[in-house]
């Protein structure tokens, strides 16, 4: 999927803000060389770049990976997914791999972790937090109603998983886990009224590319309708984001 890298920064910039935190789990070395996995527009890239010598920035979006290198030109950038990623022979090149809200997209975590810990060095540390188990749940149930009261069904694209499933597929790639815990991240929406809309016209927009515009439309009516009760807060938009943080180092 390509993404449209000029709503994802205008419209969900608490993406990286939400990621900043993740990066106080980064050391600060000088001679070491990060990987960040899914970079995005590179907000955070540049962040890391201040923590080390060398950045390397990856996205499969080449939208992202464009805007990424006009905002932040600094890092190193690469158009690459995991599969990618591992034919670039980039064995054993990283001190520390750090990826925020991506791995949630991937369905095949093997191919990915066995990416990663193939880039990194031995006794590398693997730092990343996506979604949770139940993250944004009342939302996608919401979407796929809408979805289903058109005769659609929602191929559900998200890998959500627990601590206890994600430690186990961890261990099984050779990563030794230092940390990892999930937790609740009720996440306001830019936007107002319409940061719902926003968010879905900019998560969902494959499903959403089958319908007319006015469909659209109504989709985003229903949507907004059936979560008012629960998710509006009389000013914001406040998504059911859950999330999964985790430190794990390279066997
Ligand atoms: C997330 O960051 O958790 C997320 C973003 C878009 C769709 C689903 C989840």
């Amino acid at each position: 999927m390509d993404w449209n890298a000029a709503l994802y920064r205008k419209s969900h910039g608490f993406v990286a803000e939400y990621g900043k935190n993740l990066l106080a789990c980064v050391p600060e070395d000088a001679a070491q060389c990060i990987l960040d996995f899914g970079c995005g527009t590179g907000e955070l890239t540049a962040a890391l770049a201040g923590k080390a010598g060398q950045v390397v920035g990856v996205d499969q979006s080449a939208a992202m990976i464009r805007a990424a290198r006009e905002t932040y030109p600094g890092p190193e950038y690469h158009v690459l997914d995991a599969a990618g990623l591992a034919a670039q022979g980039w064995t054993a090149r990283f001190d520390l791999v750090f990826s925020n809200a991506v791995f949630h997209w991937i369905q095949d975590q093997e191919t990915l972790l066995r990416a990663l810990h193939a880039v990194l060095k031995p006794d590398g540390l693997l730092v990343c937090e996506f979604g949770a188990q139940g993250n944004v749940a009342a939302v996608c149930a919401a979407f796929a109603s809408a979805l289903a009261t058109r005769g659609r069904t929602r191929a559900d694209p998200f890998y959500f998983p627990t601590p206890a499933a994600y430690r186990q597929k961890l261990e099984t790639a050779g990563f030794q886990v230092r940390y990892i815990e999930d937790y609740d991240r009720p996440t306001p929406l830019s936007g107002g009224e319409n940061g719902l809309a926003l968010w879905l016209e900019q998560f969902f927009a494959e499903d959403l590319a089958g319908f007319e515009h006015t469909e659209q439309m109504n989709i985003f009516r229903e949507v907004v309708c059936a979560l008012r009760p629960r998710l509006w807060d009389g000013e914001r938009w406040i998504a059911d984001y859950r999330r999964l943080r985790l430190l794990a180092v390279r066997n």
